[in-house]
């Protein structure tokens, strides 16, 4: 076994660290051994590095078995299974901090919108459980990737279950970029995560997907709750990564995300 093998294997082992995708740690981890004094120091680094995109979202451990059986006893009474969603976003600390927005998030942004046929949710997270508050009709097809084989498992389940089409599936996005066409990506706070692992990695990212919109969006608060200066910085940097693109941009400014919608005028 070679010292990187080594490494995603000290790393899977761990609880936290179990269900997350080995492409991502095997990339995060090469990257650390070049860095690092040795194998232990490169390790300690990885799993802070995944804390630092992944792990720290998590505002507990979520029984997944748990979360379906409420969404099971929920299901086909829609304010039940809205309120049982709800709950289980707030686990989330991204979908927890949209849900003051949630009703207005979805409807405003795409109310302008011709139909949508397919959606891809990059790094969704449990945004698959905003379904409910997303204004697509039953024909629309949602794909969701995630790092998490557990999380991307359990928002699968409940598509199943909302009769939702679609699929979910293990991809870290740096590593292996989606590039099947789709009528709408949702890049929701993901932008600054990727930058975290590799400067070239947001570029690479918007220049494979194959969307004919995205809905790209930014924290305005970092997750220990400050937000002195971030909407002006994440702007910034949005406006740099949109810079020389064909893309027709609107603002969402929201109270607790600033989204922007973006027309790929060269898409079909
Ligand atoms: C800030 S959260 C956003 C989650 C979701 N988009 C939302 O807005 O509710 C960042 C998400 O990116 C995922 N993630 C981090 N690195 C990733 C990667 N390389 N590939 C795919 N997903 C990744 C994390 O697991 C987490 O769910």
């Amino acid at each position: 076994m070679n010292e990187l093998d080594g490494l995603v294997t000290a790393v899977l082992i761990s609880p936290k660290y179990q269900h997350i995708s080995p492409d991502l740690v095997r990339r995060i981890g090469a990257r650390e051994l070049a860095a690092r004094r040795g194998l232990k120091e490169a390790v300690k680094a990885t799993k802070n590095k995944l804390h630092q995109v992944g792990g720290a979202y998590f505002e507990a451990k979520i029984d997944y078995a748990r979360a379906l059986a409420d969404l099971r006893a929920a299901a086909g009474n829609e304010a039940a299974l809205r309120a049982a969603c709800r709950a289980v976003m707030g686990l989330h600390a991204s979908t927890h901090e949209r849900l003051p927005i949630l009703e207005m998030f979805y409807t405003t942004i795409l109310a302008d919108l011709p139909p949508l046929r397919s959606v891809m949710d990059v790094a969704c997270g449990l945004n698959g459980l905003a379904w409910p508050w997303m204004p697509f009709t039953a024909d629309t097809r949602y794909i969701g990737y995630d790092i998490y084989a557990d999380m991307v498992c359990f928002v699968g389940e409940f598509l199943a279950l909302a009769g939702v089409q679609g699929e979910t599936a293990v991809r870290d996005v740096i590593s292996d970029p989606p590039t099947q066409p789709v009528d709408l990506a949702l890049l929701l706070k993901l932008l600054p995560v990727l930058e975290q692992v590799e400067k070239t990695a947001v570029p690479h990212l918007l220049d494979a997907l194959n969307a004919r919109y995205l809905l790209i969006s930014f924290p305005v608060a970092s997750l220990g709750g400050r937000s002195k200066g971030m909407v002006a910085t994440y702007e910034a940097q949005f406006d740099a990564w949109a810079a020389g693109r064909d893309w027709t941009v609107r603002r969402f400014p929201f109270a607790t995300e600033l989204a922007f919608l973006v027309r790929q005028n060269a898409a079909p």
